[in-house]
């Protein structure tokens, strides 16, 4: 169901002349909004920056690109299962004094493991993996102004060091360096008399002959508006299956989620491997992983009843391709007690099956640890903003906070050609700040928003795909050109169109592109089996 944009004759007001803004978060989406303020082809970003308005962008890493960079560390596996949304990414720091600097001095033969592991869980690793491709045409990845044309399914597919570099050629061309504070996490998020206030910890360290110094800077500043773009895929979701928790006491080592997957290799030997989840993490990772091990079993659960057809589609391919190298089973009932050396499992058809390693691609919570105070089970209904691993609550169009509309969290949808899209929203933010389009008022906003909550399940509220998404983009830039109109500003903004004929026509090959890339990867995979048979065989 589409997001209806109300017909009123009320508005919702600006509280104030949004002058100054934070940009939580340097991926696709962050870096897209941020370019506002440096000297670019984006209307939106030209209009902000004439408008004067001041834009700090706070990346808790030292780089723009989220998740996208490779990184060969790997997060902690959390405590299984990990249910609470607002914990599992990191644990906000607010006992300190803010504002305050405090430096500390590490010496002697651990000082680097010390620092290391402080960094680590300041900015955890992210997901990106050794063989990770795009999994939708790259053409449809990008920003206005900075094309990526290929012609063929087969030159749609790069590596993420191409996404990574593309996401940081983008930040350089814009002179994102110029209001972004790196290596800055942002702890908290709240609302304050007339605006906003951003509670956040800088983490520098020094090296000289003989120590490492840390330097933290606690800061706090205030801003008219803020958009959260932290993208969801920091905080790795696992269900509460009874018998996890028992066998993470007794088998840390043999439980681990997408999030810290890296490669198939570090499953070699394995006799049976479990992973539960069959969505692109499950099916690329169990590909990778069924070169070294000697089975691989994959779950996957029956389709929502309200899956659109093509998200049914798209599922179907994500399984399909596990068909020739893995064996799919029902999802899994419960872990079995640890008993002896072998671990074992119970499926939902009753059947039980024996497993040595259990991988999770069971996806990601929509996690704020920064607006805990309105995550779930906080606050009431009407405000608070996580509800569970799929549904962030009482957003107009996924993107403004219904309560307060100076708070937007951008990137929320799936299923969408994510650059473009936020790209997108980005315009749509802008110029409701900007006061060049008004939403309506909020309790029309609301009625809107509750009737959306009705007609969709919790788990398919954000989830596009290729006939709602472009619909979507349509329904924005038709509202947004009828709002220059009628507040007057029609010469002073670009007129909007939607997703151009060249890109839907790419659009549309996206399952096509799908099979050319699998075969590319099936060669790939088959020359690694058998070097590892003849690596074998030698041994
Ligand atoms: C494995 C994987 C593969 C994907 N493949 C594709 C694909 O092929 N095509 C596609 O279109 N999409 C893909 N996606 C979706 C992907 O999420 C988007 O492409 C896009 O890169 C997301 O950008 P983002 O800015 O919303 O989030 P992210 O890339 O996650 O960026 C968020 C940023 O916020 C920062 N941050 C988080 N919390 C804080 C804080 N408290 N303070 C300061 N900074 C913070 C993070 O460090 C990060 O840099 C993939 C996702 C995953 C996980
Ligand atoms: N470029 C690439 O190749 C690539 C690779 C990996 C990830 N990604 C992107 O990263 C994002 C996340 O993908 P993801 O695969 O990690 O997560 P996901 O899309 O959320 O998929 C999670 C999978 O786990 C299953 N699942 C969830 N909870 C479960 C439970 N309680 N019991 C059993 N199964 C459960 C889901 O089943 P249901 O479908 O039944 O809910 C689904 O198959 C997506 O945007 C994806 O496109 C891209």
């Amino acid at each position: 169901m589409p997001h209806p944009v109300p017909i009123e004759t009320q508005y919702w007001e600006l509280p104030r002349p949004i002058r100054t803004v934070a940009v939580i978060g340097a991926g696709a989406s962050g870096v897209s909004h941020k370019v506002s303020s440096a000297d670019c082809q984006l209307p939106i970003a030209r209009r902000l920056r004439d408008a004067g308005k001041q834009v700090r962008l706070y990346e808790r890493n030292s780089y723009p690109g989220g998740i996208w960079k490779y990184q060969e560390a790997k997060a902690a596996t959390p405590q299984l299962p990990a249910l609470d949304p607002s914990q599992v990414d990191y644990q906000p720091d607010l006992d300190p004094v803010y504002p305050s600097v405090s430096k500390t001095v590490f010496r002697g033969q651990d000082a680097d493991a010390q620092v290391n592991a402080m960094a680590m869980s300041f900015a955890p690793p992210g997901p990106s993996y050794v063989t990770l491709k795009n999994n939708i045409p790259s053409p449809l990845m990008c920003f206005q102004g900075m094309s990526r044309d290929a012609e063929k399914p087969e030159e749609w597919y790069y590596p993420h060091s191409a996404h990574q570099a593309y996401l940081e050629a983008y930040a350089a061309l814009h002179d994102i360096d110029s209001v972004a504070s790196y290596n800055t996490r942002v702890e908290k998020v709240d609302e304050v008399e007339n605006g906003w206030r951003v509670w956040s910890k800088t983490f520098n360290t020094t090296r000289d002959a003989d120590s490492t110094t840390v330097t933290i800077t606690y800061s706090v500043d205030d801003y008219d508006a803020v958009v959260c773009a932290t993208g969801h895929h920091n905080a790795p979701a696992t269900p509460d299956i009874p018998g996890l928790a028992e066998w993470q006491a007794q088998w840390p080592d043999r439980l681990s989620h997408a999030l810290t997957f890296r490669r198939g290799e570090d499953w070699k030997g394995c006799r049976n491997v479990l992973v539960v989840g069959s969505g692109p993490s499950g099916s690329d990772m169990a590909r990778e992983i069924s070169v070294y091990a000697d089975n691989v079993y994959v779950t996957a659960r029956p389709f929502e009843t309200d899956d659109s057809p093509d998200t049914k589609i798209v599922k179907a391919v994500f399984r399909d391709r596990l068909a020739s190298t893995c064996t799919i089973v029902p999802t899994v009932k419960r872990f079995l007690p640890p008993c002896g050396s072998v671990g074992k499992v119970e499926m939902l058809d009753g059947s039980v099956i024996e497993v040595d390693s259990v991988l999770f691609a069971t996806g990601y919570y929509h996690s704020y640890p920064f607006l805990r105070d309105y995550q779930a089970r906080r606050t009431s209904e009407s405000t608070k903003i996580v509800q569970s691993q799929y549904t962030v609550l009482n957003l107009h169009q996924d993107l403004f906070y219904i309560p307060d509309p100076t708070l937007c969290l951008l990137g929320v949808p799936a299923n969408i050609s994510a650059f473009s899209f936020f790209e997108y929203q980005g315009i749509e933010v802008t110029r409701v700040w900007s006061n060049q389009a008004q939403l309506p008022s909020i309790p029309a906003m609301q009625r809107a928003y509750a009737a959306r909550r009705g007609a969709v399940s919790d788990r398919n509220i954000h989830v596009y795909g290729k006939v709602e998404e472009p619909k979507l983009v349509r329904e924005i830039a038709s509202w947004l050109n009828s709002e220059a109109k009628r507040l007057g500003v029609q010469g002073q903004v670009e007129q909007l169109s939607g997703y151009s004929d060249e890109y839907m026509a790419v659009k549309a090959r996206t399952v096509e592109g799908l099979g050319v890339r699998d075969a590319a990867d099936d060669v790939r995979l088959a020359k690694a089996k058998q070097a590892f048979a003849a690596d074998l065989a030698a041994a």
